[in-house]
């Protein structure tokens, strides 16, 4: 492909209304992200030299997200071809190649993107190249009416469209590239007279042919051009998406007991000869490195796993949390911001949050750090090889030294010096035939009630 400077404009002012939501569309998330990051993704796999995206006014949440990327504010929402207008100052002495991408559509592939710069460059050298895709059903989007020459002739909005144009089935999914040396005359020959009053870009097209440039589509595959309206739209997309990153994963080496069951992030990193148990969550920011097995109903996010850990079932790891090589995590035990040792266990029944714990040391079932005192989080550092005992409740900040042991059911408020046993008990009585002089007792009592 000629080497040629790209930028990107995406679009992201609409207010998105079917979603019936006080988020920005483009900021409801797939796969743990934002949509408008995976399009913003999408974009920067074509090296770009610039990459600028239109916001609606108030729309500081989608500035942030999409951050170092510029932003422009299209004041009101006119229309499409408005909203890449007021991308255009950004692209001031700009000389390339510009592509649209709209941002309510996140499955959108490099490759699909990498063949319309392509076709930019190709027969013709079409001054507009439209992404087009046949879905199942056309419903309301643009249709694509093609010339005698198969070249591209106009753009019809649904709304706009006479009966045998609706009966048109090759639908504009949106994206378009532009020559940007002719970008600028085909903007300012847009007008806004349809059915919805608005300033359209799919009319950049009819322009263009009125010049006698050529225009061309790229058809795509359906699943990478569709948009999300709405919720529902959201949730086959996510489920698209899903089955995209299970694959990706098996592919790298993992296994995945059962696929369907096993739900993603876009960022989340396996190793090699990783095992994933039935319905294992993964949120975003997860790394497992290779051998580790997480084993089923087990929920992720924020951490690292290194080698050979074994996770699971029920277990729960939260935002900053390290789990040492060789470790083990079992049934029902949460870890927050929590860095566990080399060859540590905490295999049952625990909490471990704002903790240090140090390598091949064992938590034994029932263990409560008590990081929280209703203000403020303190931390708890356990050194090595420490046996901390069923039940004991560790009241932070606190340290127990190296090899050091907490009885079962000590409650630890002072630091443990390394070696030491630390116990903390209500010294056992026992009352010897206590228990049947009890229950004779209650047992009379009862007969007198019955009687009265
Ligand atoms: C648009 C196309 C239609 C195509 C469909 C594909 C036009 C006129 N129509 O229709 O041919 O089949 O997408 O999904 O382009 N936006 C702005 N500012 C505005 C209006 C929209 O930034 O003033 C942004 C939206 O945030 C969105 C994108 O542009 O990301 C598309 O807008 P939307 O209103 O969803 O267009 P459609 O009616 O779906
Ligand atoms: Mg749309």
């Amino acid at each position: 492909m000629p080497q040629r400077p790209l930028a990107c404009i995406i679009l992201a002012a609409g207010k998105g209304t079917r979603m019936k939501s006080a988020l920005p569309k483009v900021l409801h998330p797939l796969g743990g992200q934002p949509m408008v990051n995976h399009v913003v993704r999408a974009a920067q796999s074509l090296s770009p030299e610039k990459i600028v995206v239109v916001v609606g006014p108030g729309m500081d949440n989608v500035a942030t997200a999409v951050a170092p990327h510029p932003t422009v504010v299209q004041e009101q929402q006119l229309g499409t071809g408005d909203a890449v207008k007021a991308a255009l100052g950004q692209l001031a002495g700009f000389n390339g190649d510009v592509l649209v991408l709209y941002g309510d559509s996140p499955l959108i592939t490099p490759a699909t993107l990498s063949a319309m710069v392509a076709a930019r460059h190709g027969d013709g050298d079409p001054a507009v190249v439209v992404l087009g895709m046949r879905p199942a059903d056309p419903g309301a989007y643009g249709r694509l009416v093609l010339g005698a020459d198969g070249g591209l002739d106009r753009i019809v909005e649904f709304l706009d469209a006479t009966p045998d144009e609706r009966a048109v089935t090759l639908c504009n999914a949106g994206f378009m590239a532009f020559d940007g040396a002719r970008m600028g005359a085909l903007l300012s020959g847009i007008g806004n007279q349809n059915a919805k009053g608005e300033y359209y870009l799919t009319d950049a097209v009819v322009v263009a042919r009125a010049k006698g440039w050529t225009c061309a589509v790229v058809e795509g595959p359906t699943d990478d051009t569709a948009g999300v309206n709405s919720r529902a739209e959201l949730a086959g997309i996510e489920k698209i998406f899903q089955g995209r990153l299970r694959l990706a994963a098996m592919a790298n080496g993992a296994t995945l007991l059962d696929p369907d069951s096993v739900y993603f992030a876009a960022d989340t990193v396996l190793g090699r000869d990783v095992t994933v148990g039935q319905h294992v969550v993964f949120g975003p920011g997860v790394t497992v490195e290779d051998g580790v097995e997480i084993k089923p109903f087990s929920h992720l996010e924020g951490v690292i796993v290194r080698k050979s850990a074994i996770i699971g079932p029920y277990a729960r790891l939260r935002p900053g949390t390290d789990v040492g090589e060789g470790a083990h995590i079992g049934n029902f035990v949460e870890l927050k911001n929590t860095q566990f040792g080399k060859g540590a266990k905490a295999n049952h029944l625990t909490y471990l949050g704002d903790a240090d714990i140090g390598g091949g040391s064992n938590i034994g079932a029932g263990t409560i750090t008590c990081n929280y005192d209703g203000v403020l989080k303190h931390r708890t550092r356990i050194g090595e090889n420490v046996f901390i005992g069923t039940h004991s409740t560790l009241v932070a900040p606190v340290a127990v030294g190296d090899g050091a042991y907490t009885a079962a059911g000590t409650v630890v408020t002072r630091d443990v010096s390394p070696d030491a046993l630390a116990i903390s008990r209500a010294p056992q009585a026992e009352k010897a035939g206590w228990a049947s002089r009890y229950r004779a007792a209650k047992l009379a009592l009862k007969a007198k009630l019955t009687k009265m």
